[in-house]
């Protein structure tokens, strides 16, 4: 039975757990990327860009808008900020699982989209979050940098290496955005993963449930649930996909069973059935999901969860005629108070306050067939071009469960002596964690911090927030670094971190293969 565990590679937070699992014949990359969707209006007010005109000030989004365009400096104003996060961590109800909204405009569905963190009602210790945040993205990223490595090199039979322990997203709480759904007529809020391809929920009757705070969804209860036989194509295709052969259940009539592994103990198991799926207005019907009879993890209270991934059980393939293959997020600061958004369709005039949209392919790989691999060409920091050999090589990976940007060394190092020769004056700190560049800002209200902007094949380019460029690794300014990190080896892969995602607006076309960023801030409403 473990041997088996693992029949549909539909991923798992790689945010922190990607795994590899290996049976006899099959290695399977498993992999979850989380989606950091979210929300901010309240940012705005701490954005401000370099050009003192009283509008600026007012206007967050105007300013950010701006500073992006003509400068080349972002104002971040310290004492703003922490007070905003401490605001934000400190007045949160338990109410939040309760209904989020949806909106449908023209050709889009919108979902809602909020951190699991503003329904925790929990006080918490920022320091030991920090650190503890930094740690698990450490350990995820060196994780997946050895499956990496082992799925594309010639000695792929060195089991050493496929079998360095697995840290999980889950765990780690790092799938933290949710959304509610409607299935079977009944609403439930589900954790938001681009790395996974199954949707599943916990259904009656459960062997195994962890606490979730809606009702539990019922088949039996629903005449629009229908269950799947294991010799239907819908549960050869997915075998096929994840080159299992399959688990049929032992009863009569023989159901589709799955198990989705999340490699650090967190599992969920059970059927696959159809049913009736409403994201927000929009109605699908015989959507397939997994009806999660056995499930262990840390889901944090949600009913279960969506995967965005590519294949063809994923929600985005099984949408793709209503909302053409394409999806967009937009990930607000964590330490923002509002709810951001999750867009399904490709109308970008549903995009609110985002600047015009440039995209850039995504690189196939084919032995890594569910990462987003972008073509980087180069890094610039104010006005000034990085230099490195590695620019254009080989992909970079875009990944909304990393939470910080991870750089070759020698982009890592250019990356950051040009931006200490540009924030210069400012008394150092010592390192936190992965973050080797740190200042003590204590006797700063307000910064300028360079603009950082990443440059794509195509001419795509993404300017990293003011939001996204220091890492503040205290309640105060002592310690605030910068948000990037170096990896080991000039080969391993780069990884475009969430912490640098936020407001902008992401767009995952996977039929057109090519991935879109403007600016925005994010917000619902
Ligand atoms: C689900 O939530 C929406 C939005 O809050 C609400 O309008 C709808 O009535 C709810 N549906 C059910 C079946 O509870
Ligand atoms: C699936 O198996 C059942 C019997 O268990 C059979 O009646 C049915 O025709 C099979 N369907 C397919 C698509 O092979
Ligand atoms: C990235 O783009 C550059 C410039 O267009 C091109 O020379 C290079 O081959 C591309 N690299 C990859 C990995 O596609
Ligand atoms: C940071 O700077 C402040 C003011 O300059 C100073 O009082 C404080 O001791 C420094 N903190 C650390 C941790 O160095």
């Amino acid at each position: 039975m473990a041997a088996r565990l693992v029949m549909l590679i539909l991923a798992s937070s790689f945010s922190y757990s990607h795994l590899l699992l290996r049976t006899s014949k099959v290695r399977l990359l498993v992999f979850s990327l989380l989606l950091f969707l979210g929300c901010s209006t309240s940012t705005n007010n701490i954005i401000n860009n370099n050009n003192n005109n009283n509008d600026d000030v007012v206007n967050g989004v105007e300013a950010g808008k701006i500073s992006s365009t003509h400068h080349h400096v972002l104002k971040l104003n310290l004492r703003a900020f922490l007070e905003q996060r401490t605001a934000v961590f400190s007045s949160n109800s338990n109410s939040c699982f309760s209904q989020r909204s949806s909106r449908q405009t023209k050709g889009a569905t919108i979902l809602e989209l909020i951190h699991r963190d503003h329904c925790s009602g929990q006080k918490i210790n920022w320091n030991d979050k920090a650190k503890k945040t930094l740690i698990s993205d450490n350990a995820r990223v060196r994780s997946l940098q050895s499956r990496m490595k082992s799925l594309t090199s010639r000695h792929k039979d060195d089991a050493s290496e496929a079998q360095i322990p697995l840290t999980s997203g889950i765990k780690l709480q790092t799938l933290n955005y949710i959304v509610s759904v409607e299935l079977g007529g009944r609403n439930m809020s589900v954790i938001v993963d681009t790395g996974s391809d199954l949707t599943w929920v916990q259904c009656q009757p459960c062997r195994i449930c962890y606490f979730q705070q809606d009702p539990l969804f019922n088949p039996s209860l629903s005449p629009s649930y229908k269950s799947i036989s294991c010799n239907s194509s819908t549960c050869r295709s997915l075998l096929f996909e994840t080159g299992n052969s399959g688990i049929c259940s032992e009863t009569a009539p023989q159901l589709c069973n799955y198990v989705v592994s999340y490699g650090d103990g967190s599992y969920t198991r059970g059927e696959l059935g159809l049913e009736t799926l409403n994201l927000g207005t929009t109605s699908v019907s015989d959507f397939v999901f997994g009806c999660g009879r056995n499930n262990k993890g840390l889901f944090g209270d949600a009913s279960g969860l969506m995967g965005l991934g590519r294949s063809s059980v994923s929600l985005v393939s099984q949408t793709s005629t209503m909302f053409g293959g394409v999806f967009s997020y937009c990930l607000p600061s964590a330490d923002a108070a509002s709810a951001g958004s999750l867009v399904f369709g490709g109308d970008s005039s549903v995009y609110k306050n985002s600047t015009p949209i440039s995209y850039t392919n995504i690189i196939p790989k084919p032995q890594l067939p569910t990462f987003y691999f972008l073509n980087l060409t180069g890094i610039s920091i104010g006005k000034v071009a990085l230099e490195s050999p590695s620019f254009g090589k080989s992909g970079i990976l875009i990944d909304s469960g990393t939470v910080i940007t991870r750089l070759p060394p020698s982009m890592y190092s250019a990356l950051k002596s040009e931006f200490l020769r540009q924030f210069s004056g400012f008394p150092s700190a010592p390192g936190f964690s992965i973050l080797d560049t740190c200042f003590n800002l204590s006797s700063y209200q307000e910064v300028d911090v360079p603009e950082i902007k990443m440059h794509f094949g195509g001419g795509a380019e993404m300017v990293v927030d003011v939001m996204g460029v220091m890492y503040f690794a205290k309640s105060d300014p002592s310690q605030v670094c910068l948000a990037v990190a170096s990896l080991t080896y000039e080969d391993d892969v780069g990884i475009i971190g969430n912490y640098q995602q936020k407001n902008q607006r992401i767009i995952y076309d996977s039929k057109g293969y090519k991935l879109g960023f403007a600016k925005e801030t994010c917000s619902f409403a």
